[in-house]
């Protein structure tokens, strides 16, 4: 699979993509991401890459001019299955969302940033709008890094144990892990639920199926202050 984000504020998202389970993931030529620079399809001494919004209004709008000679380049070189604009007017990200674009082989993400992009560039060339959430963050980079996360670790051979994707939150059928536990079995006197312990896979199966329901999902929290 490739992806391919846009960008206007690359280092973001250099971070992110270079640690932990997306670092091995590139390594291992799993995934193949690819950060482009707006700004290097930018004109001008300043290559601007955004402008106020005509009619008025607060923020800076991303240009149309960068963003179509980016795009018009990457679709040059190959097919894409997606091209998707961070916004949060777009709908509302999930598993399901996460479980569809892991099986398509090449898409491009396009991160908003300040007060969003020309309307002419979604026009041209979006094929899907994806929010993270109900609420607003600065740029589409954080949301990127999300969806290509959740995507990222869905793909055959990037989580060591080939079964924990597959037992995530949101792909049981109960909805959400049970709680989890490692060494040692007591701790300042807590201590890990027996069964556990065991080694009594069925019962263990068992004891996880009923703590991931939703029912048992609201466990008991540390209260700060009596709030
Ligand atoms: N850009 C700003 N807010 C966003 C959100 N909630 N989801 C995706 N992209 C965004």
């Amino acid at each position: 699979m490739r992806i391919d984000v846009v960008s206007a504020v690359p280092k973001i998202l250099k971070s992110p993509l270079g640690e932990s389970i997306l670092k091995r993931a590139q390594q291992k030529n799993l995934v193949k991401i690819v950060v482009n620079d707006l700004r290097k399809y930018a004109k001008g001494n300043y290559r601007q890459v955004d402008d106020k919004p005509f009619g008025g209004g607060a923020g800076m709008v991303l240009k149309p001019e960068p963003m179509f000679e980016c795009l018009e380049k990457l679709l040059s070189k190959r097919k894409y299955d997606e091209i998707i604009y961070l916004t949060p007017q777009g709908v509302k990200f999930n598993q399901k969302r996460a479980n569809t674009l892991s099986l398509k082989e090449n898409i491009i993400l396009i991160c908003g940033h300040y007060k969003g992009i020309d309307q002419r560039v979604i026009e041209s060339f979006v094929t899907k709008e994806i929010s993270i959430g109900d609420y607003v963050i600065t740029g589409g980079e954080t949301a990127a890094i999300v969806v290509i996360d959740a995507i990222v670790r869905l793909l055959p051979g990037v989580l060591g144990d080939s079964e924990s994707a597959l037992t995530d939150s949101f792909q049981t059928e109960s909805g959400f892990d049970a709680p989890v536990y490692t060494r040692p079995a007591e701790y300042r006197g807590l201590k890990v639920p027996g069964i556990l312990l065991g080694g009594n896979h069925k019962e263990i199966e068992k004891w996880r199926a009923e703590k991931g329901t939703k029912k048992y999902s609201k466990v008991k929290r540390k209260k700060i202050n009596n709030k």
